[in-house]
């Protein structure tokens, strides 16, 4: 671990400087905390998290196999459907959804939100044909991906907490 990144001059300039290049989705905010959410969640929850989870994780591959195919309509479709979550439409009540969103901190909702925005980015990118702003998008959604585990879910994925 390098001791000068956790100074806050040099945060703010690392903030700056991804903030720049459209990364700051993936910086940790000042103070945000970093421990794991699942724990915090009734049971009920925690399975309509992982559903989507899941759900999430197989529409990326998805897209993946679109991208490379050049299928712009269907990375279209498949980040749509991320950006407007078919999982929380299938199983989750907008009631559960506000007891998860209660449940959670705040800077994981920032991270979620941030997240849908997105995918909608990338769903506009693929109803442009714009490839190369499909890879763009594409590269930060896994960014954030990353982002919101190593913060809220070393639980679940102990190598990111190194
Ligand atoms: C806003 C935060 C957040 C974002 C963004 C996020 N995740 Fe997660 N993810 C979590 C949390 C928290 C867990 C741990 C859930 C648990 O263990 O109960 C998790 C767990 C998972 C799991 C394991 C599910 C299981 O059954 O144990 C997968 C797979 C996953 N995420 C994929 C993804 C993919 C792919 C993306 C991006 C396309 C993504 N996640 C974006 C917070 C997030």
């Amino acid at each position: 671990m390098q001791r000068y990144e956790r100074t806050g001059r040099t945060r703010l300039l690392a903030a700056t400087i991804a903030g720049t290049l459209g990364l700051a989705v993936a910086l940790p905010a000042v103070g945000e905390e970093m421990s794991p959410v699942s724990p915090d969640l009734t049971p009920k929850l925690r399975d309509l998290l992982r559903q989507e989870m899941q759900s999430i994780e197989q529409a990326s591959k998805d897209i993946l196999s679109a991208l490379i195919a050049g299928d712009d309509a269907r990375v279209a479709d498949l980040a749509q459907q991320i950006h407007d979550s078919f999982i929380l439409q299938q199983s989750m009540t907008p009631e559960d959804k506000q007891d998860l969103m209660a449940a959670v901190p705040e800077n994981f909702v920032a991270r979620d939100k941030a997240f849908h925005r997105l995918s909608a980015d990338l769903a506009q990118a693929g109803r442009d044909g714009d490839r190369g702003a499909q890879h763009a998008e594409f590269g930060r959604m896994i960014e954030a991906c990353t982002a919101c585990h190593a913060r809220y879910a070393t639980d679940r994925f102990p190598m990111l907490a190194e």
